[in-house]
């Protein structure tokens, strides 16, 4: 879909869309459009509906007089005071999948909401086109049978109010975002036989072409680095495993402690099958995006070099794929991390951890980052504890938890802290080892991961967010449609912001 940005002027063809303040109060350009009709949106408005002009509420006019646009729509806006870049976003979504379910080809949007609310115009306008180009992702580059019916039908969005060249300016960074969201997607969509340790490897190096330093690191340095944890993981798989390292330079040299990187480490089991404590096949299928948390963090290093944001930050991923075989790891093994803690892996399920730790270890040694957060499809029992709505979040650090429930909250991708406490952590004391990979029950399981998570952290503010409920989804939201969800990206582009801002 092209997105573009004009003078409001009225179209000649396709749908227009005008916004209502709730009590059904016209924009200006709804009342000029209601003048240019004769009253057709009055008439509308006075006509027995639900429609009030809430957020969420939209009513379409199909093939109006006096007018030569295919169908109006008015768009609920609530209150002036409470639409921020949220609910625009959020509007630009809901329009989008409404405008494609229409049929419709061509849409213009004029909706002029600076004369009441706080926004200004351009960044106004910014939001809804930023809604409506998340909303539209689609993943189909498999269907090749496709009917027309069954494609997005519209292909064109203008967004026109005064000032076309500052709206432009707005979207420019929102574009940005849209296409790190949308290579996320992809990578977390894409089937296990497609991406791989070596694979996702070579998508991450792409992030070169950016200025983003990128090192692939293989099976054999990461065992001279002593990274068994993650290596054995991988010994079951045909495919080998990797971990890349990407360093984003972009703070000014002047900035002093500012110039120690923000880190990102991400869970990429590019396939869970559970090892030899195999999982059930029912859902299996599932497991393909158990590398959400890697997708994630090369998402967010492309977008700040994209934006050539002035921040410094370096994302790691450790990449494996989890498969029972003869050389699979058995129950009971014992392996040495890279930190030199020996662990008992009593369930070869448990294997994002073991991931991290070598891959946490490793950022933390050779960067000395001034933060740490990492993100992973670590447990289950976050889904069984939060559902699909908020991710989890732990973290050793109250400032960087405040700010991440806050970054949250600003852009729709919310997350809720959960404790961590010695009481639980001694739960994974093991007998014969320093450390056993599960507890003894299925009682607290995220938490248990996050402890096991801590034992690999080394007094630096660090925060885990399982993202196991929240990385796909089985239903459409107004600006996530279903599928992988990117979440992640957006919250913690806001939290370098953050830190770089202060
Ligand atoms: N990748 C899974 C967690 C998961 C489950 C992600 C469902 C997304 C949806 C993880 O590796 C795993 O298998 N965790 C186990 C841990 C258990 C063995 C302690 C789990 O959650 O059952
Ligand atoms: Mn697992
Ligand atoms: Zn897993």
């Amino acid at each position: 879909m092209k997105i573009s940005f004009a003078e409001p002027e009225l179209p000649r063809s396709g749908a227009l869309v005008v916004g209502i303040w709730e009590g059904k109060a016209l924009t200006p350009a709804a009342r000029r459009l209601d003048e240019a009709t004769a009253g057709v949106i009055a008439h509308a408005l006075s006509a027995p509906s639900r429609f009030t002009g809430k957020t969420d509420e939209l009513l379409p006019i199909v093939a109006p007089p006096s007018v030569s646009v295919s169908r109006i729509v008015l768009a609920g806006l609530g209150k002036p005071e409470s639409a921020d870049s949220r609910s625009l976003q959020q509007l630009g979504g809901n329009l989008l999948a409404h405008l494609n379910a229409a049929g419709e080809e061509e849409a213009t949007i004029m909706i002029d909401v600076a004369d009441a609310a706080s926004l200004g115009q351009a960044e106004a306008a910014a939001e809804i086109a930023f809604g409506a180009q998340l909303r539209s992702y689609r993943f189909d580059r498999y269907k090749t049978k496709q009917k027309p019916e069954q494609k997005a039908s519209l292909a064109h969005l203008t967004v026109a109010a005064n000032g076309a060249s500052a709206m432009k300016r707005a979207y420019q960074p929102l574009e940005k975002t849209a296409e790190a969201v949308f290579l996320t997607r992809d990578l977390v969509s894409e089937p296990a036989n497609v991406i791989y340790p070596e694979t996702l490897a070579a998508e991450a190096e792409r992030l070169a072409e950016f200025g983003v330093e990128v090192e692939t690191l293989d099976e054999y340095k990461m065992r001279e680095l002593g990274m068994n944890a993650l290596l054995a993981v991988g010994q079951g798989s045909a495919r080998p495993p990797r971990t890349v390292v990407m360093q984003w330079h972009g703070a000014k040299s002047s900035e002093g402690a500012r110039s120690q990187p923000l880190a990102f480490v991400g869970k990429g089991v590019t396939f869970d099958t559970g090892g030899i404590s195999i999982k059930p096949a029912a859902g299996m299928e599932d497991m393909k995006w158990d590398m959400a948390g890697s997708a994630v963090v090369i998402g967010l290093i492309r977008l700040l070099a994209a934006r050539k944001a002035a921040v410094n930050a370096v994302g790691v991923v450790g990449l494996v794929e989890n498969m029972p075989s003869g050389t699979a790891q058995r129950p009971g093994d014992i392996v040495t991390s890279m930190s030199g803690q020996t662990i008992e892996v009593l369930n070869t399920d448990a294997e994002g951890r073991l991931v991290l730790a070598d891959a946490l270890w490793y950022c933390q040694q050779r960067f000395k980052p001034r933060l740490i957060v990492d993100l992973a499809t670590l447990t289950g029992a976050v889904i069984v504890a939060l559902g699909h709505h908020r991710a989890g979040l732990f973290s050793n650090n109250d400032e960087l938890a405040d700010r991440l429930i806050e970054a949250g909250k600003e852009v729709g991708e919310q997350v809720w802290r959960l404790p961590l406490a010695d009481s639980y952590d001694r739960e994974i004391d093991s007998d014969a080892a320093d450390i056993k990979n599960i507890g003894g029950g299925r009682a607290a399981g995220s938490i248990i991961g996050a402890q096991f998570l801590q034992r690999f952290i080394d007094d630096v503010p660090w925060a885990h967010l399982d993202i196991a409920g929240t990385a796909w989804s089985t239903k459409d939201t107004a600006t996530v449609p279903k599928g992988a969800t990117a979440f992640g990206v957006r919250l913690l582009d806001r939290l370098v912001s953050q830190y770089y801002e202060k």
